[in-house]
């Protein structure tokens, strides 16, 4: 399972007919919210790339005909295995414990499981729901831990119907540049 830049931005440019399951922006604005609010934070080129593409496990997904994941933490691990060997653990990593950074958050923080959006409580279960104290600890002390964090809360922020730049395509040359800021490789 491999993918290049131009198959990354093939994905994405279908994504902007795709609707988050429950909410009322696409794939490509929810993406575009998430980088946009990574970048304004000041946050490194990496972990804006990986709020981008976060959600690529779920397009991909869309893309091969499996509908909606049997696990719903499927789409983290499957991202993350798409986008490290372009781009290196410090994008795949956040990806792939986004979820796992959902669960912690409703786990620790009262105020953060009150504020979820109704679809994002309703995955929770399918997600496994709260964490024991020795997963919330062992993922205290991932490398990746804070990224993780950080990316959550963009992706739950990132949901605002009417926020998005002034063409899809305005937003798949930002990706574009993006990526090539970071020098990825492409193999297609
Ligand atoms: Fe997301």
């Amino acid at each position: 399972m491999q993918i290049g830049t131009l198959q990354i931005l093939g994905l994405y440019q279908q994504a902007a007919r795709q609707f988050l399951a429950g909410e009322r922006v696409t794939y490509l604005a929810h993406a575009w919210q998430c980088g946009r609010l990574a970048e304004k934070s000041g946050a490194p080129h990496k972990l804006q790339l990986a709020s981008w593409l976060h959600d690529i496990g779920h397009l991909w997904g869309h893309a091969h005909g499996h509908l909606e994941d049997t696990k719903a933490q499927d789409h983290a691990a499957l991202g993350a295995r798409l986008l490290e060997p372009l781009f290196g653990r410090a994008v795949s990593e956040p990806v792939r414990l986004h979820v796992l950074a959902k669960r912690y958050l409703v786990t620790t923080r009262g105020a953060y499981a009150r504020k979820l959006s109704e679809e994002a409580r309703r995955s929770l279960t399918r997600q496994g729901g709260d964490l024991s104290e020795e997963e919330c600890v062992a993922f205290e002390r991932n490398p990746f831990f804070a990224d993780a964090i950080q990316l959550r809360i963009w992706d739950d922020l990132g949901k605002k119907e009417g926020w998005f730049e002034s063409t899809p395509q305005d937003a798949l040359d930002q990706l574009d540049e993006l990526i090539q800021s970071l020098h990825a490789i492409s193999v297609m």
